[in-house]
């Protein structure tokens, strides 16, 4: 397994925070230098607007925007090089795709989701089922992951859309997408299928055309690129039939006053309307240079190393305090609490006093609580540039909060 001793040095959080634990990594990940410089290269050396390619420089801009679109492709493996939409994040790709097949769903249609989703994966269905009268309906669920053969039992001539995360923003058990999307286009081709891979982009190998799903939505900043840039990926037919979120400049051909109407551009161009995070899609191409460089499969197997190895310092220091309930997941996201302590003063005294940042609550899956009849956990995650001696560091200040927080 590759080596990561020296990823602190390349993430420059750690030079500003040298005693710093990060384990909040499921929420966003540390940025790495040249990242960091990408960003600040857009605007010292091109800075110009790729949408007007008048200019040499905006031209050399365009050129590169688009080297990150071929680059995300790649990363994905998709077909189409224009099948890659440039967002805000997950939380905007839900969004413009739920806005965009509003005309699809009648009253009565049905859209599946799972109560281990991310709030970004339910309200844009919620809205779109109330303003559609359309029903919301849950996949059924065994052993945290969704049950495949239960599937023909629930879904119906109605069901429209069904949208689940590959691997859940808590739990973390992965969900086997090509079987499930394989089942469902048997019992009905017609559904569709969206998949939120903001977690699951950088723990599992993206596939979408090994997966045959017609969505799918990520965010950057999971990945060591910025905040603010995201990917939704479609099937181009699908593409094509989503009505924009974004009306605007970038977006459109010609308006037309008289009948108030106005000619699309083709894809990607018609679901990007408005200037684009253009310094954020530069510093998102370094970031995927940076995973393409140490290997996404180096990554996931160090990762998952140190899930193994917390569980097994859990059990070993902490077995009679702590709950962990997601122990049989190799993902490296482990959700815990301390007995008869409340998440957030965990976590609290964690950050404040012991230096270790880490995340408490229900994590954004309000409806978490109907999985593990529990809502508000404490959940650490792991990527490379945390190793065992965090995780040593970590269990040590739970010992001693849990000896001062149970004695509150
Ligand atoms: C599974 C999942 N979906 C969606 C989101 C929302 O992502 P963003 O806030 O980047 O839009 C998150 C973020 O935590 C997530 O974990």
């Amino acid at each position: 397994m590759q080596d990561f001793r020296e990823a602190k040095t390349w993430f420059p959080f750690f030079t500003n925070h040298p005693n710093e634990i990060y384990f909040d990594n499921s929420a966003t990940t540390l940025k790495p230098q040249n990242v960091i410089d990408a960003i600040g290269d857009y605007y010292a050396k091109y800075a110009t607007n790729p949408h007007n390619t008048d200019s040499d420089l905006a031209y050399q801009t365009a050129v590169k925007f688009e080297e990150v679109r071929f680059k995300v492709q790649q990363f994905i493996n998709a077909p189409q090089v224009e099948e890659i939409i440039f967002t805000a994040g997950t939380t905007a790709g839900i969004n413009q795709i739920a806005y965009g097949l509003r005309k699809l769903i009648q009253p009565g249609d049905e859209i599946f989701l799972t109560q281990q989703e991310h709030g970004a994966n339910i309200l844009p269905w919620y809205r779109l089922a109330k303003e559609c009268q359309g029903e919301i309906k849950y996949l059924p669920e065994q052993n945290y992951q969704i049950d495949i053969t239960a599937l023909e039992k629930v879904i119906s001539p109605r069901t429209k859309i069904v949208t689940f995360a590959n691997i859940p923003n808590i739990l973390g058990y992965e969900n086997d997408v090509p079987r499930i999307v394989k089942r469902l286009k048997t019992i009905n081709p017609n559904i569709i299928v969206v998949v939120d891979c903001a977690q699951g982009v950088l723990h599992t190998k993206t596939d979408v055309q090994g997966w045959g799903a017609d969505f799918i939505v990520f965010s950057a900043h999971k990945m060591f690129g910025p905040t603010g840039v995201g990917v939704l990926w479609g099937k181009t037919n699908l593409l094509e039939q989503l009505e924009p979120l974004f009306l605007g400049g970038g977006m459109n051909n010609a308006i037309n006053p008289t009948d108030l109407t106005y000619r699309k551009k083709a894809l990607p161009a018609c679901l990007e309307g408005g200037t684009p995070n253009v310094s954020g899609i530069f510093g998102f191409g370094a970031a995927l240079d940076f995973i393409n460089k140490i290997g996404l499969d180096n990554i996931i197997s160090y990762a998952e190393s140190l899930k193994a190895y917390a569980v097994t310092q859990f059990e070993e220091h902490l077995k009679d305090k702590v709950i962990v309930y997601n122990k049989t997941t190799p993902t490296p996201i482990l959700v815990f609490n301390i007995k008869e302590v409340f998440s957030q003063d965990v976590a609290t005294h964690l950050g404040t006093i012991d230096h270790i940042t880490v995340r408490s609550g229900d994590h954004c899956a309000r409806l978490i609580g109907a999985v593990i009849n529990e809502k508000n956990t404490v959940r650490i995650s792991f990527t490379i540039y945390n190793d065992k001696n965090d995780i040593d560091e970590l269990v040590q200040a739970i010992k001693k909060e849990t000896a001062f927080l149970g004695r509150l």
